[in-house]
């Protein structure tokens, strides 16, 4: 697994906004939906393309376009949805699955609700959306099922992540071609496995 922490005075500036306790939701909305399109800029630097002829009003010349199968973007729900339209944006011809997980507030397991998207993602690169990476149970499961269904080269886009999350990420897909893309790897988790200092609970941020 690799991680990627995007070091930019940008994301920096819209990550302390979201930490801040009195930003309302529409704010918070608005300015994770900008956030995730300078992670998908970095997130997206490996994506796949072919090279293509074609002709401008002057000559003819070699560029790139994306290559097929298309992309694969999803979003762990509930709050993973808040990052799809910011990711979208950059990648607007990407097929879109979903996958809904929970995790349990007491015991912190996660557990899938529901799940839309191929059976076989064979040969696809593919983009799980979920803003926190706080214990990793969620992410760790919904990357297993991608992979499960043959994707071969997952990036994990999120807001932030706790070391815990990321160790777990490490432990558990070793040698799996998975990276993580992050605003930020903050100090550690609470106990009740909250991500501090963190942003609280994204989904209750977005649609609390
Ligand atoms: C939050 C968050 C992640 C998960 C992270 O979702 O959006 O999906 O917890 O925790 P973990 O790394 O310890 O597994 P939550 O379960 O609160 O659901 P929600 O998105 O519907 O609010």
């Amino acid at each position: 697994m690799r991680l990627h922490v995007v070091d930019h005075p940008l994301v920096a500036h819209k990550l302390t906004t979201l930490r801040d306790a009195r930003t309302d939701s529409p704010t918070f909305r608005r300015l994770a939906d900008e956030l995730v399109t300078l992670l998908a800029y970095e997130a997206t630097r490996d994506v796949r393309t072919d090279p293509v002829e074609i002709s401008t009003p002057v000559t003819t010349t070699t560029g790139v376009r994306l290559s097929h199968p298309r992309p694969m973007v999803v979003p762990i729900l509930r709050a993973g949805l808040g990052m799809l339209e910011g990711m979208v944006r950059l990648l607007p011809t990407a097929e879109v699955g979903f996958l809904g997980m929970i995790r349990d507030e007491d015991t912190l397991q996660p557990s899938t609700y529901a799940s839309r998207m191929p059976d076989d993602l064979s040969g696809r690169q593919v983009y799980a959306l979920d803003p926190m990476l706080a214990t990793g149970g969620t992410l760790v499961a919904g990357i297993q099922e991608l992979i499960s269904r043959g994707a071969d080269d997952v990036t994990a886009l999120c807001l932030l992540a706790a070391p815990e999350g990321v160790a777990l990420m490490e432990r558990e897909l070793a040698g799996t071609p998975v990276t993580v893309v992050t605003a930020s790897v903050d100090s550690r988790l609470d106990e009740h496995g909250f991500i501090v200092p963190g942003l609280g609970d994204a989904g209750d941020r977005m649609y609390g």
